[in-house]
């Protein structure tokens, strides 16, 4: 897999500030089957969660949105230990101005943005997966972890409360009981109790891990690209309407489907 400048996948970069295609704390490829991998690459720091690596992201998803070659998505963590240790806690809370922080968060907007993406995004994780890690994860529509994984979400431990949606997202895919065992006792949860759960759907061993998401993928972008996105969007919208309404947006995006490959 070749590293792909972002201009080519239709995306301007602004100007002056990295190299082509290189990003400060996220790799970002692209193939030619269709399938794009984004590496979160500070494994020095377990690949935290930093303004830098918010911003590279930001960046990132931007152009796989608009990018209509790429079929389906992997994240991963660089490095032996973690897919991602959670928010940069060296950086936490050292803004120079609250006011400002909050701004840039708000145009900003990673999280919505991950749930407006219209691909497939997958999720392989190994080592850490915890705090801002897992709820990345959790924006992801499958989670493939190998046997080593630990997820957490350390929060309520720290202080604080989780900001990055996963009060939000780990309810909806464990159910109540579940997500509040975690997210009041920031127990951690490893390998074989997250397949179990649902929190993740392919238990495999390390080496495989990488393997598999691409199997996934590949299997993913031999589809109809139409198909795979409108299935995405009765899910994932689905899930925050009645089963009335759902119902509806299901006829409706079943009917483009149709009308598109006549
Ligand atoms: N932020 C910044 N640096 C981190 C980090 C983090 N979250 N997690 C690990 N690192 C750094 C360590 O400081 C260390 O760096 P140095 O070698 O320069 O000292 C390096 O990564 C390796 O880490 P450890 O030596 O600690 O590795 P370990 O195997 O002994 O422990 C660990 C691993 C249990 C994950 C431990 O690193 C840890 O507890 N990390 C913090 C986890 C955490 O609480 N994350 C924040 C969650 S809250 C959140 O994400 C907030 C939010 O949503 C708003």
């Amino acid at each position: 897999m070749k590293r792909i400048p972002l201009f080519h996948a239709g995306f301007t970069r602004l100007p002056g500030r990295l190299p082509m295609g290189a990003f400060e704390t996220v790799i970002f490829e692209k193939d030619d089957r269709g399938i794009a991998r984004v590496t979160l690459n500070r494994p020095q720091a377990l690949n935290a969660f930093s303004v830098r690596m918010r911003d590279d992201l930001y960046e990132v998803l931007s152009a796989i949105k608009i990018d209509d070659e790429i079929r389906a998505v992997i994240f991963r963590g660089a490095g032996e230990k973690a897919f991602c240790a959670g928010a940069d806690l060296k950086e936490f809370l050292t803004a120079p101005s609250a006011i400002k922080a909050r701004r840039i968060r708000a145009l900003r907007d990673l999280w919505r943005l991950f749930l407006s993406v219209p691909q497939p995004l997958i999720a392989a994780l190994h080592g850490y997966v915890l705090g801002s890690g897992i709820e990345i994860a959790l924006y992801c529509d499958l989670r493939i972890a190998s046997e080593d994984v630990v997820f957490g979400l350390p929060e309520v431990e720290l202080g604080i409360l989780p900001a990055a949606g996963g009060t939000q997202t780990l309810p909806r895919l464990l159910g109540l009981g579940r997500s509040l065992d975690m997210l009041l006792t920031g127990r951690r949860c490893k390998g074989r109790e997250a397949f179990e759960s649902g929190l993740v759907s392919h238990l495999v061993s390390g080496e495989r891990l990488l393997q598999s998401a691409e199997e996934v993928a590949l299997e993913i972008a031999s589809l109809d690209p139409r198909v795979v996105r409108s299935a995405k969007q009765a899910v994932v919208r689905g899930m925050d309407m009645t089963l009335d309404q759902g119902l509806d947006l299901e006829r409706r995006l079943a009917l483009q489907c149709r009308s598109a490959s006549k």
